[in-house]
């Protein structure tokens, strides 16, 4: 059937402006590393894509790899598009990036220009998209002079590939001297792409300090801890979770049990405040103002909604804060 997305769906979603551009993206925007490949579904896939977009998730992140296999998430993504979303591209917020290991030989990863240049085309192929939105360093190479890997960020948006560069899981320093070599170059760092969850507070040791003195969005991935930071886990594994899967990086092993006793006072928590643990996972990042955006994932549907019903409430109280920090601590 003819997708027709909701007519509504603009109106409940928040939009905030991305450091110092022009841009605004979503405060909840959608990732395709897992459950969006090859050994997926597709039509969970599409189900998942339209319900996004039908919230007002107007942003669609992958990569080069996303999968298994690598690729596959970019091919579904450009059936999904091809067949349900392109009347909408100028709707529509689509990034990839290129920096892990995605060909063999000595130009299928990393921060070569050769690289960056090649991987993009591919992922242009791949989704059938003309540009891309945004285009990444997906992490910093320590071999490549960074003048070489922000010269070729600034030459795909000159050339028409992407409209904007970013960066991922670079450091505070190496952020500085990337907004610095781009900003020379004409072509501002729009956005840096970290990590960050209850579970994972790297950023706050000066990378979010330094966004906001260079004037760049933040959006950031794993917010949920890949499942961890919900409901997801408290009473074992499920069979379809993500850590019961033989890919990816969330094993059984990482969901021990002082993980688990605080994922339950927090679960309690969320409860008094009548939200899943989800929503107050996302409203707990969203209180920096410095973070765009809060980059999911998903597996239904109905994660999606949970999700953005962070919106609902996102203030959380002094006692509230107070009461997390102590539960991290314990
Ligand atoms: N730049 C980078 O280097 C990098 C690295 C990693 C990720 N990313 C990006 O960030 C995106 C998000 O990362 P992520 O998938 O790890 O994020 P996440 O939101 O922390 O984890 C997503 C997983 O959490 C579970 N989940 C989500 N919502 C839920 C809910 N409401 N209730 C219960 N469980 C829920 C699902 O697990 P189940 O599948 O078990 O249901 C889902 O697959 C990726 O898709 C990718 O675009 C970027």
């Amino acid at each position: 059937m003819v997708y027709q997305p909701a007519e509504n769906r603009y109106e409940s979603m928040v939009y905030r402006r991305c450091g110092k551009s022009g841009l605004m993206l979503p405060a909840i925007s959608l990732g395709l590393w897992h459950n969006f490949g090859g050994v997926d579904t597709l039509e969970n896939a599409r189900a998942m894509v339209r319900r996004a977009f039908d919230l007002g998730i107007t942003h669609f992140d992958l990569a080069n790899n996303y999968g298994p296999p690598p690729g596959s998430a970019e091919e579904s993504f450009g059936v999904l598009f091809k067949q349900d979303l392109k009347p909408f591209r100028d709707e529509l917020i689509v990034s990839s990036k290129a920096g892990y290991r995605m060909w063999p030989g000595p130009y299928g990863e990393w921060g070569s220009r050769k690289n960056l240049v090649a991987s993009c085309d591919q992922s242009l192929r791949r989704m059938g998209l003309e540009y891309v939105d945004i285009f990444y360093s997906h992490r910093p190479d320590p071999e490549t002079p960074l003048e070489e890997t922000m010269g070729a960020l600034d030459y795909i948006v000159r050339s028409g590939r992407a409209l904007y560069a970013g960066i991922s899981s670079y450091t505070p320093e190496q952020t500085q001297r990337a907004a610095a070599i781009l900003r020379e170059l004409g072509t501002p760092c729009l956005i840096h792409q970290p990590s960050y969850s209850m579970f994972n507070r790297w950023v706050e040791d000066g990378l979010l300090d330094v966004l906001a003195d260079e004037g760049m969005g933040a959006i950031v991935f794993s917010p949920l801890a890949q499942g961890l930071l919900t409901a997801r886990y408290l009473d074992g594994i499920p069979e379809d979770s993500r850590a019961a899967k033989p890919w990816g990086f969330l094993r059984a092993r990482n969901i021990t049990p002082d993980k688990l006793q605080k994922v339950a006072q927090l679960n309690d928590l969320a409860r008094e405040r009548g939200q899943t643990l989800a929503e107050m996972a996302i409203a707990w990042i969203l209180r920096q103002p410095v973070i765009t955006s809060v980059l999911v994932g998903a597996s239904s549907p109905a994660q999606i909604e949970d999700n953005v019903g962070a919106l609902a409430n996102l203030s959380l109280s002094e006692d509230e804060l107070n009461t997390i920090e102590e539960i991290l601590a314990s």
